[in-house]
């Protein structure tokens, strides 16, 4: 039993246009990854960690666990390889994982403002019956679905539309199981969602937004600004 957490930072951060991987982009002199590592920890809600690193960067992921977990003795960690897209990296870690645990988390390291609270809130969704919990915000913009021809083909009613964050959380088997179907997606909800299994929209939170843009990183830099102050 327990809740273990697939870290995933082997993105390359093309669109953020950094010299490093994006996990390893720094906010006041801390990557990307610590800072993630850091909202896991203070969760409390966490037994078993796994970082999906780029290939090349184990080793540097590995200091950032370290800096991280104060008593590393606290944890089991590890740190894995990524692959191609971002389904493969969650499906190296969840190989790394324990086979005892009950409940997985899934979590972007490209959300590291993710509040502690929110791995709780995802847990408890978890241990109270849900296949699956994931954070949700209401969405500001309308929605349009289009074609290949950029001509809108549907507009799906906004009040009914929720944007998506991490921490993701599963049942283990039913979150192993969705990965064993081996087909891919942006999120892991759309795999255990695709074997009919139900889903949860729990409260997000905006600190929990993805830093995937320059726009973004300069937005958590004044964030963490704010933060210290
Ligand atoms: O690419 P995207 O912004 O959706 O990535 C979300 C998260 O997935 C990031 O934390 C990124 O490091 C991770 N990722 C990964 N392996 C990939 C692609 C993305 O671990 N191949």
């Amino acid at each position: 039993s327990g809740v273990g957490v697939v870290v995933v930072a082997a993105g390359s951060g093309t669109r953020l246009g950094a010299d490093v991987p994006k996990a390893f982009v720094e906010i006041d002199g801390v990557t990307l990854l610590e800072t993630a590592l850091d909202g896991v920890l203070a969760s409390g809600v966490v037994d078993e960690i796994v970082v999906v690193a780029p290939a090349g960067w184990e080793a540097r992921a590995q200091e950032c666990v370290d800096l991280a977990a104060s008593c590393p003795c606290a944890h089991r960690t590890a740190v894995v390889t990524g692959g191609a897209e971002r389904t493969d990296s969650v499906a190296a870690g969840l190989a790394a994982l324990s086979g005892d645990l009950d409940v997985i988390l899934v979590h972007d390291a490209a959300r590291c403002l993710a509040p502690p609270e929110l791995f709780g809130r995802v847990v408890a969704a978890v241990r109270g019956g849900a296949a699956g919990a994931v954070p949700g915000l209401a969405v500001v913009d309308t929605i349009k679905i289009v074609d290949a021809r950029g001509v809108v083909t549907g507009t799906p009613a906004r009040a009914d539309l929720r944007a998506v964050q991490t921490p993701q959380g599963f049942s283990a088997p039913v979150l192993r199981a969705a990965h064993a179907a081996g087909i891919q997606a942006t999120d892991d909800a759309a795999l255990v969602e695709a074997l009919g299994h139900e889903v949860v929209v729990v409260e997000g939170h905006p600190l929990a937004a993805k830093i995937t843009t320059p726009e973004d990183l300069h937005r958590a830099r004044a964030l963490s600004a704010a933060r210290a102050d």
